[in-house]
């Protein structure tokens, strides 16, 4: 909640105090499944630059919209470098496979890197993943699981309204 982020900066600034970085799912929230709006996005960059915290957007399932339009990553709202953007492919590729990407500052970046040896990715999976989006197959692969997706949620509000009392929406 943007509104009372700010309010907690600056009570923290008045405290000498400035985080390490916010954490967000600006995206399709897991597990509250909320989308940040598009001016709240832009004023959470702008709080980021105003206080001088990184924020990590974690965009999770943004390729995965099967309705509406998109907006705005962090990072495209980002004119100063402020917000590291972050994805898996574990949504789109395969379960659980726990590869990831990041995307920001370079100085951010180098000191990522540092923890790059500590992680539990072995050289082979990285290898099958990166494989598979070399060979162009990674975005219709998404196309199919937007579909597929969109499919699942008809059905599953077809079937709210045929089995669920009315009053669940
Ligand atoms: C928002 C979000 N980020 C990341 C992950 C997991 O990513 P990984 O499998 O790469 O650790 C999940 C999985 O549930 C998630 O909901």
């Amino acid at each position: 909640v943007v509104d009372c982020l700010e309010e907690v900066l600056r009570e923290l600034a008045r405290q000498g105090i400035r985080p390490r970085f916010i954490y967000t799912i600006p995206t399709f929230h897991n597990p509250r499944g909320c989308t940040l709006s598009w001016p709240r996005r832009q004023k959470l960059v702008q709080l980021a630059a105003e206080y001088g915290v990184v924020v990590v957007e974690d965009e999770a399932y943004y390729d995965l919209r099967f309705v509406g339009d998109p907006l705005p990553s962090l990072a495209a709202l980002d004119e100063e470098g402020w917000v590291l953007h972050v994805g898996t492919f574990s949504k789109i590729v395969v379960p659980g496979v726990r590869v990831g990407w990041a995307c920001g500052h370079p100085e951010i970046i180098r000191r990522l890197e540092m923890f790059r040896s500590e992680g539990s990715l072995g050289p082979f999976l990285g290898r099958v993943v990166a494989r598979y989006c070399g060979e162009g197959r990674l975005e219709s692969h998404i196309q199919l699981l937007i579909r597929r997706y969109r499919e699942k949620c008809h059905l599953m509000l077809e079937a709210i309204a045929q089995c669920f009392p009315p009053e669940v929406k």
